[in-house]
């Protein structure tokens, strides 16, 4: 069945763009509804987006309508997403506040669809810490919003505020429509990152886990509709959107915030990299170097929870858990050792002295294998397509259940 998208257009001077995205949606048979603010119409005429779209364009709240009886409800009720492009500060602040006081507001307020929002504005204004509230504000509803992208503004300044490249708003759109949403409704908590245990005030153990691969099971997740909790110890990466966020630093504090939020989950993937000891006692102060380079400095090291066989313990019907095995030898028998001892669903193993595979890599080549004893051993990936592979599973045992 084809889609309906309603393109929500506000008056900034990006608006001519948006003509080049109505064409391209049409093309590829989704059906368009486009709705104007009075600005926008002063930016481009209504008449270029009626043609493109080949449906009436909604502008004003008491206009006669031949396609709907009250038209601010009914075209809200035809829509599988609405996109907001451009939106300009004040808009996004009418949204934010739940203001209905033109056509296209009243239609935010009745719309039931997901919500893309594409702000375009000076970079000062997105900057402003009212417009960044509100943005927030709105994403904690569960609006989408595209960063806007860096370059020369319209109002003769650079920075941040260009209306991203049509091709990505495009690309964004049919993600939006066409991911499966098989996750609905489902919670899922991971763990990413090295975790990091104090020698002293500034020193510190750590390994070589970036986060990689539980921020794209996050971002896959979310994308597949599940509200997801991130528990993320040291990583250089950008916190996935929509999702809740957890910093933690060593791994005794990572289980507690685990244990915490377990009860309320569905799925859990334990796909942090762990410190298996922590110093038995960090030191208060610095510890000197001492002159005598030759002179040993020696730390006593105690181990820290396994968190998965913790949560193991504590499983509750139905909730199923995932685990990660790094592997530099016997990766299979290794894999299925951990899989039973830490009462998993499944586990995903890798043998990280494989090219392509482990930590920093932007790839990985893994075996997923479950408790009945199935191997699936899957080619070479990228991380995305690994955590879509998990997804995939997680889903099919979300089923069984
Ligand atoms: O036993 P091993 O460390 O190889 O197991 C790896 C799996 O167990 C990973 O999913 C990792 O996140 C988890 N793990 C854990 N707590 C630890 C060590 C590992 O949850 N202390």
């Amino acid at each position: 069945m084809s889609k309906t998208v309603g393109i929500g257009i506000t008056g900034g001077i990006a608006v001519y763009k948006i003509a080049e995205l109505v064409s391209r949606l049409r093309k590829n048979d989704i059906d368009v509804i486009v709705m104007m603010t009075e600005s926008a119409t002063k930016f481009v005429s209504p008449l270029t987006f009626r043609t493109l779209s080949g449906r009436e364009v909604l502008t004003d709240l008491w206009q006669e309508s031949r396609e709907w009886k009250v038209q601010h409800i009914g075209a809200a009720e035809d829509l599988d997403l609405l996109v907001i492009a451009p939106a300009t500060a004040n808009f996004i602040a009418k949204m934010a506040h739940g203001i209905g006081d033109d056509l296209l507001s009243t239609i935010v307020l009745a719309n039931t669809a997901p919500v893309l929002v594409v702000p375009s504005m000076n970079t000062n204004m997105y900057k402003n810490f009212i417009v960044q509230d509100n943005i927030k504000k709105l994403s904690d509803y569960g609006c989408k919003f595209m960063d806007p992208d860096t370059g020369m503004l319209a109002c003769g300044t650079s920075g941040q505020g260009r209306l991203p490249d049509v091709n990505d708003i495009y690309e964004q759109i049919n993600k939006l429509l066409f991911t499966k949403k098989d996750l609905f409704g489902k919670r899922l908590m991971v763990n990413a990152g090295t975790t990091c245990e104090d020698i002293d005030p500034v020193r510190f153990i750590a390994n070589r886990g970036t986060g990689k691969m539980g921020y794209c099971i996050a971002q896959e997740a979310v994308n597949r509709g599940a509200d997801v909790i991130l528990v993320t110890g040291r990583s250089h990466l950008e916190t996935p959107k929509d999702v809740k966020v957890f910093n933690v630093w060593g791994a005794e504090e990572m289980c507690e915030v685990m244990l915490r939020n377990q009860p309320a989950c569905d799925i859990i993937i334990g796909a942090a990299a762990v410190g298996d000891f922590r110093i038995a006692k960090a030191a208060e102060q610095k510890i000197k170097k001492k002159d005598d380079r030759s002179e040993k400095l020696i730390v006593e090291l105690v181990g820290t929870p396994d968190i998965l066989k913790e949560m193991g313990k504590n499983k509750v019907p139905d909730q199923i858990m995932v685990g990660f095995a790094a592997e530099t030898e016997n990766l299979i028998a290794n894999a299925q050792k951990k899989l039973k001892s830490k009462n998993l669903d499944f586990i995903v193993a890798n043998d990280v002295t494989m090219e392509g595979a482990g930590f920093a890599a932007d790839t990985n080549i893994v075996s997923i294998i479950e408790r009945s004893g199935t191997i699936n051993s899957l080619p070479k990936m990228s991380k995305q397509e690994v955590a879509a592979a998990i997804i995939d599973k997680v889903v099919e045992l979300v089923k069984k259940n």
